[in-house]
């Protein structure tokens, strides 16, 4: 095989993871309860950030809910979600507790790569609606208390915006420096590696000029020079003029590439495995941060979070140390990373990732959680086990996961219904501009199609964008048109009509498991201790503030698997939450197939 489709699918796709002798505990209801409630109604839980406006470091407190525009709800027949589409479910996110949405992209764009491809950043992409629909709609989250966080896409443009088009134009335009040149009469540029790109080259011969552009992302996304000051002024501008608008954040994409050495060295030996380092915190990266923070986000009480977070630890430090004045918070590949290009994945290395995350920000910084986002396979098809019979429980323990652990949880949507991978029946029916062209490259190249497919079934970013599953009519409720991905068609059993009917789905734990944080300040602050670090299928740990210390113990696997509690570790009263209808204790914890449970000590 080529080497090139030699590829770990990762790459492509990342871009882009209680004590002897206590008294046994068992509750005697069908469904699931709480302690905090003792019922298990689909009551809304407050939103998290309300009344946090002007408190500084809302942003740890909160839980973001991560909303694909492309893909929640459609308000006018086209096939292609809106903002009109999400204003009519509101009262849904309000529903879920969740006190900011962090939407993807919806600024115009020829979505090459569905949105990361901005051709004009003042502007709302007509397919999402118009600046009016923008304004009612972020006025809508305000008037119920949730928070607005916007995409910042700037490492790169549209090759369709106009800074580009004047570039491309002419050497001497004045937006020529916007972008990174390369004459041809210097001959071939040194390599780089574009992860998008047909042929994984990122510079682009463009005859007008007789020069090349980088583009480490598709040709249709060159990358903007940060070295120039002007072009950084104009990201500030950008910036100010959504922030002014009242926005609460940005989420900052491909961040950590917007740095590079215009002299372009020679980076020998790059390629899938390795670009992401190599591109990593190039010169003044942050020099740039820090002027950010200085001329714009000091001024407003934000949210700002950053895609990447450096090489290793010392590295993420550099972004969120609040000395440092740059960021408040990064997120990093390793947690959806762990199990990448693989079949299977150990718990003991899941463990291992967030343990050590954890502690990187123990006393200094804050961290981003998450196990899914737009560019991940579903997380119940990843980390837990989306058979029939175990979807449920699997995707309950990772929300339960995601909502006791240390820093500010990010939950994808459709997470909160245990949406899962779809089914593609062939190339026609991606979507993703990552499979598309590697899936070019490989009939150029030749290659094991079979392993590309079942590659992409896995791990393709297009499986965590099918339509939200509103209920079970026809297209899940999405769209009256034809949808712009096919819609999963477990949609008839797993939506949301179905799941708020039903007190034990997993859209009401997801409900109860926010309710819970919320009313624990333990589990946002809490010191974050692992417990029995080898066990291969049970993951349980400790929060502790003050006297306040509860235990999370989650059951990784399809089995019923018991779990001796550490000496000293006595729970006490009713699990504060739980998966399944009861829990026995005794100095074993009897646990069903993906029981979790978090219990207070
Ligand atoms: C990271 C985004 O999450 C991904 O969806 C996008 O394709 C790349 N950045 C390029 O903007
Ligand atoms: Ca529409």
């Amino acid at each position: 095989m080529p080497f090139l489709l030699r590829m770990n699918l990762r790459a492509t796709f990342l871009i882009c993871c209680l004590a002897g002798g206590v008294a046994a505990c068992s509750q005697s209801a069908k469904q699931e309860t709480t302690a905090a409630t003792g019922v298990s109604t689909p009551t809304p839980p407050a939103a998290a950030g309300s009344g946090l406006a002007k408190k500084a470091g809302w942003w740890k407190e909160t839980v973001v809910y991560q909303l694909y525009p492309r893909s929640f709800q459609d308000s006018n027949g086209d096939g292609v979600g809106d903002l009109k589409g999400i204003m009519q479910r509101l009262d849904y996110l309000k529903s879920l507790g969740v006190g900011t949405v962090w939407l993807n992209p919806i600024y115009a764009s020829p979505n090459d790569d569905n949105g990361y491809d901005i051709s004009d950043y003042r502007q709302i992409m007509p397919e999402f609606g118009t600046m009016a629909d923008f304004d009612a709609l972020l006025k809508g989250m305000h008037q119920r208390g949730i928070k607005l966080v916007m995409d910042l896409v700037v490492n790169h443009s549209s090759d369709e915006h106009e800074w580009f088009k004047s570039a491309r134009a002419s050497r001497t335009s004045p937006y020529r420096d916007y972008y990174y040149w390369w004459p041809a009469e210097k001959g071939t540029p040194p390599a780089r590696y574009s992860t998008f790109d047909v042929k994984k080259d990122a510079w682009q011969y463009d005859a007008p000029t007789k020069s090349y552009y980088l583009h480490i992302f598709s040709k249709k996304q060159p990358d903007l020079n940060w070295n120039n000051p002007k072009l950084r002024q104009e990201v500030h501008n950008i910036m100010r003029f959504w922030l002014d608008k009242g926005i609460d954040g940005f989420r900052m994409d491909a961040f950590q590439f917007v740095a590079k050495d215009p002299a372009f060295p020679p980076m020998p030996g790059l390629n899938e495995q390795n670009f992401a380092n190599a591109y990593n915190h190039g010169p003044h990266l942050h020099d740039y941060l820090k002027e950010i923070n200085r001329e714009v986000l000091s001024h407003y009480n934000v949210l700002t979070v950053a895609e990447g977070a450096g090489r290793n630890l010392t590295e993420a430090h550099l972004f969120v140390d609040p000395a440092r004045q740059e960021l408040d918070m990064t997120y990093h590949f390793e947690g959806t990373g762990v199990g990448s290009g693989t079949d299977t994945y150990k718990l003991t290395d899941l463990k291992r990732v967030f343990t050590k995350w954890d502690s990187a920000f123990a006393r200094q910084g804050w961290q981003a959680l998450d196990l899914g986002n737009h560019d991940q396979p579903r997380m119940v098809s990843k980390f837990g086990d989306d058979r029939p019979q175990f979807r449920a429980p699997s995707a309950k323990l990772l929300n339960t996961f995601l909502l006791t652990m240390r820093g500010t949880p990010y939950c994808y949507s459709g997470d909160e219904l245990g949406m899962t991978n779809s089914k593609f029946n062939g190339i026609a029916d991606y979507r993703d501009v990552a499979a598309r062209n590697t899936y070019q490259l490989l009939q150029q190249q030749g290659g094991n199609e079979a392993a590309f497919f079942h590659g992409l079934a896995r791990f393709s970013r297009d499986n965590s964008r099918t339509p939200f599953q509103w209920n079970a009519t026809k297209n899940a409720g999405f769209t009256t048109g034809t949808p712009w991905i096919g819609v999963n068609p477990n949609y008839v059993t797993v939506n949301e009509a179905a799941e708020n009917q039903d007190s034990a789905s997993v859209l009401n734990h997801f409900r109860r498991a926010m309710r819970l944080r919320q009313q624990h300040p333990v589990l946002v602050y809490g010191q974050y201790q692992l417990l029995d670090r080898a066990n291969p299928h049970i993951y349980a740990y400790t929060r502790t503030q003050g006297t306040e210390k509860v235990l999370v113990v989650l059951n990784f696997s399809p089995e019923k698997r018991d779990w001796a509690l550490p000496p000293g570790l006595k729970p006490t009263g009713v699990p504060l939450l739980n998966n399944y209808p009861a829990l026995a204790t005794g100095p074993t914890l009897a646990l069903e197939p993906w029981q979790a449970v978090v219990v207070r000590l």
